[in-house]
Protein backbone atom coordinates (compact mmCIF):
# COMPACT_ATOMS: atom_id res chain seq x y z
CA UNK A 1 0.00 0.00 0.00
CA UNK A 2 1.47 3.44 -0.73
CA UNK A 3 2.10 5.82 1.88
CA UNK A 4 2.92 8.68 -0.27
CA UNK A 5 0.79 12.06 -1.25
CA UNK A 6 1.80 13.64 -4.40
CA UNK A 7 1.79 17.23 -4.09
CA UNK A 8 1.62 17.90 -8.17
CA UNK A 9 1.56 21.31 -9.52
CA UNK A 10 1.10 23.46 -12.77
CA UNK A 11 3.11 26.63 -13.21
CA UNK A 12 4.14 29.40 -15.51
CA UNK A 13 6.15 32.24 -13.81
CA UNK A 14 7.48 29.58 -10.52
CA UNK A 15 5.13 30.71 -7.77
CA UNK A 16 3.46 27.61 -7.89
CA UNK A 17 6.34 25.44 -7.43
CA UNK A 18 7.36 27.14 -4.30
CA UNK A 19 3.33 26.52 -3.02
CA UNK A 20 3.73 22.77 -3.67
CA UNK A 21 7.08 22.62 -2.05
CA UNK A 22 6.16 24.38 0.93
CA UNK A 23 2.82 22.11 0.95
CA UNK A 24 4.75 19.14 0.28
CA UNK A 25 7.51 20.50 3.28
CA UNK A 26 4.76 20.70 5.88
CA UNK A 27 3.70 17.69 5.24
CA UNK A 28 6.68 15.91 5.89
CA UNK A 29 7.36 18.69 9.00
CA UNK A 30 4.08 16.40 10.30
CA UNK A 31 6.04 13.01 9.69
CA UNK A 32 3.88 12.43 6.35
CA UNK A 33 6.00 11.24 3.05
CA UNK A 34 5.25 13.10 0.40
CA UNK A 35 6.50 13.95 -3.49
CA UNK A 36 6.43 16.89 -5.27
CA UNK A 37 6.02 16.27 -8.81
CA UNK A 38 5.11 19.08 -12.19
CA UNK A 39 1.89 17.55 -12.97
CA UNK A 40 3.50 17.30 -16.28
CA UNK A 41 5.64 14.44 -14.94
CA UNK A 42 3.04 12.29 -12.87
CA UNK A 43 2.71 8.62 -14.72
CA UNK A 44 1.43 6.91 -12.56
CA UNK A 45 -1.39 7.45 -9.28
CA UNK A 46 -0.86 4.12 -8.16
CA UNK A 47 2.00 4.92 -6.07
CA UNK A 48 0.54 7.20 -4.18
CA UNK A 49 -2.01 7.24 -1.39
CA UNK A 50 -3.07 10.85 -1.65
CA UNK A 51 -3.21 13.60 -4.24
CA UNK A 52 -2.66 17.24 -3.62
CA UNK A 53 -2.97 19.47 -7.14
CA UNK A 54 -1.97 23.00 -7.50
CA UNK A 55 -2.39 25.49 -10.83
CA UNK A 56 -1.57 28.92 -11.05
CA UNK A 57 -4.68 30.20 -12.24
CA UNK A 58 -4.62 32.17 -15.96
CA UNK A 59 -7.51 33.64 -17.60
CA UNK A 60 -9.74 33.00 -14.16
CA UNK A 61 -8.82 29.10 -14.84
CA UNK A 62 -6.79 26.59 -13.91
CA UNK A 63 -3.89 26.19 -16.89
CA UNK A 64 -4.78 23.68 -19.52
CA UNK A 65 -2.16 20.78 -18.44
CA UNK A 66 -3.57 21.09 -15.11
CA UNK A 67 -6.50 20.19 -16.55
CA UNK A 68 -5.27 17.52 -18.72
CA UNK A 69 -3.82 16.00 -15.48
CA UNK A 70 -7.68 16.28 -13.81
CA UNK A 71 -8.72 14.24 -17.60
CA UNK A 72 -6.05 12.00 -17.57
CA UNK A 73 -6.47 10.32 -14.20
CA UNK A 74 -10.25 11.62 -12.78
CA UNK A 75 -10.51 7.96 -11.96
CA UNK A 76 -7.90 7.37 -10.09
CA UNK A 77 -8.36 10.54 -8.35
CA UNK A 78 -12.09 9.57 -7.20
CA UNK A 79 -10.48 6.14 -5.78
CA UNK A 80 -8.26 8.52 -3.16
CA UNK A 81 -8.29 11.76 -0.97
CA UNK A 82 -8.27 14.75 -2.89
CA UNK A 83 -7.05 18.29 -2.42
CA UNK A 84 -7.26 21.09 -5.06
CA UNK A 85 -5.51 24.79 -4.31
CA UNK A 86 -5.04 27.81 -6.80
CA UNK A 87 -2.58 30.87 -6.89
CA UNK A 88 -3.44 34.19 -8.31
CA UNK A 89 -3.43 37.95 -8.03
CA UNK A 90 -6.93 38.42 -7.14
CA UNK A 91 -6.51 37.26 -3.50
CA UNK A 92 -3.31 40.04 -3.80
CA UNK A 93 -5.96 42.67 -4.84
CA UNK A 94 -5.59 46.38 -2.67
CA UNK A 95 -9.45 47.01 -2.77
CA UNK A 96 -12.32 44.75 -2.62
CA UNK A 97 -13.37 40.97 -1.97
CA UNK A 98 -13.12 38.68 -4.58
CA UNK A 99 -12.70 35.64 -2.39
CA UNK A 100 -16.34 34.27 -3.68
CA UNK A 101 -15.41 34.54 -7.13
CA UNK A 102 -11.73 32.91 -7.17
CA UNK A 103 -13.89 29.86 -5.55
CA UNK A 104 -15.77 29.62 -8.48
CA UNK A 105 -12.48 29.15 -10.58
CA UNK A 106 -12.21 25.69 -9.24
CA UNK A 107 -15.63 24.48 -10.26
CA UNK A 108 -14.19 22.89 -13.58
CA UNK A 109 -12.02 21.04 -11.04
CA UNK A 110 -15.13 20.51 -8.88
CA UNK A 111 -16.90 18.71 -11.69
CA UNK A 112 -14.42 16.27 -12.47
CA UNK A 113 -13.54 15.34 -8.57
CA UNK A 114 -15.04 16.85 -5.50
CA UNK A 115 -11.95 17.95 -3.37
CA UNK A 116 -11.67 16.82 0.25
CA UNK A 117 -10.10 20.52 0.99
CA UNK A 118 -9.51 23.28 -1.20
CA UNK A 119 -6.87 26.03 -0.85
CA UNK A 120 -7.13 29.48 -3.05
CA UNK A 121 -3.57 31.52 -2.43
CA UNK A 122 -2.19 34.90 -3.36
CA UNK A 123 0.40 34.65 -5.62
CA UNK A 124 3.53 36.87 -7.23
CA UNK A 125 3.33 39.00 -9.77
CA UNK A 126 6.67 39.53 -11.56
CA UNK A 127 6.11 40.98 -14.84
CA UNK A 128 9.52 40.35 -16.64
CA UNK A 129 8.73 36.72 -16.08
CA UNK A 130 5.88 37.07 -18.47
CA UNK A 131 6.23 35.85 -21.43
CA UNK A 132 3.67 37.76 -23.39
CA UNK A 133 3.94 41.15 -24.60
CA UNK A 134 0.26 42.01 -24.27
CA UNK A 135 0.01 40.45 -20.78
CA UNK A 136 3.10 42.30 -19.68
CA UNK A 137 0.96 45.48 -21.35
CA UNK A 138 -1.90 44.67 -19.10
CA UNK A 139 0.14 43.90 -15.91
CA UNK A 140 1.60 47.33 -16.12
CA UNK A 141 -1.33 49.29 -16.69
CA UNK A 142 -3.44 47.41 -13.76
CA UNK A 143 -0.37 48.11 -11.62
CA UNK A 144 -0.42 51.83 -12.70
CA UNK A 145 -4.30 52.14 -11.80
CA UNK A 146 -3.29 50.92 -8.43
CA UNK A 147 -5.18 47.15 -9.08
CA UNK A 148 -2.13 45.37 -7.26
CA UNK A 149 1.45 45.85 -6.67
CA UNK A 150 4.53 43.59 -8.10
CA UNK A 151 5.93 41.39 -5.85
CA UNK A 152 5.72 38.38 -3.89
CA UNK A 153 2.15 38.24 -2.32
CA UNK A 154 2.09 34.61 -0.95
CA UNK A 155 1.38 33.96 2.53
CA UNK A 156 3.34 31.19 3.95
CA UNK A 157 1.49 31.26 7.32
CA UNK A 158 -1.89 30.48 5.09
CA UNK A 159 -0.07 28.01 2.95
CA UNK A 160 1.18 26.04 5.88
CA UNK A 161 -2.11 26.40 7.91
CA UNK A 162 -3.86 25.07 4.95
CA UNK A 163 -0.90 21.42 4.53
CA UNK A 164 -1.71 21.42 8.37
CA UNK A 165 -5.10 21.13 7.99
CA UNK A 166 -4.73 18.36 5.20
CA UNK A 167 -3.57 15.86 7.63
CA UNK A 168 -5.86 16.44 9.96
CA UNK A 169 -8.64 15.25 7.21
CA UNK A 170 -9.45 11.21 7.55
C1 LIG B 1 -1.21 35.76 -18.69
C2 LIG B 1 -1.62 35.78 -17.25
C3 LIG B 1 -2.96 35.74 -16.93
C4 LIG B 1 -3.35 35.78 -15.58
N1 LIG B 1 -4.68 35.75 -15.29
C5 LIG B 1 -5.07 35.87 -13.99
C6 LIG B 1 -6.46 35.88 -13.66
O1 LIG B 1 -7.34 35.75 -14.50
N2 LIG B 1 -6.79 36.07 -12.37
C7 LIG B 1 -5.86 36.21 -11.38
O2 LIG B 1 -6.22 36.39 -10.22
N3 LIG B 1 -4.53 36.15 -11.65
C8 LIG B 1 -4.12 35.98 -12.94
N4 LIG B 1 -2.79 35.95 -13.23
C9 LIG B 1 -1.81 36.03 -12.13
C10 LIG B 1 -1.20 34.66 -11.80
O3 LIG B 1 -2.19 33.73 -11.42
C11 LIG B 1 -0.19 34.84 -10.65
O4 LIG B 1 0.82 35.72 -11.07
C12 LIG B 1 0.40 33.53 -10.19
O5 LIG B 1 1.20 33.75 -9.03
C13 LIG B 1 1.25 32.91 -11.28
O6 LIG B 1 1.67 31.62 -10.87
P1 LIG B 1 2.97 30.94 -11.49
O7 LIG B 1 4.15 31.83 -11.14
O8 LIG B 1 3.06 29.61 -10.83
O9 LIG B 1 2.75 30.83 -12.97
C14 LIG B 1 -2.38 35.86 -14.55
C15 LIG B 1 -1.02 35.87 -14.90
C16 LIG B 1 -0.64 35.85 -16.22
C17 LIG B 1 0.81 35.88 -16.56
Amino acid sequence: MPNTILVTYASRTGSTVGVAEAIGKRLTENGLQAAVLPMTEVKDLSLYSAVVAGSAIQDKKWLPEAMTFMHTYRNALLQKPFAAFLVCMTLAMEKGDYRNAVIEWLSPVRALVKPVSEGYFAGVLDISKIPSFSARLNFRISVALGVWTEGDHRDWTAIRSWANNLTSKP
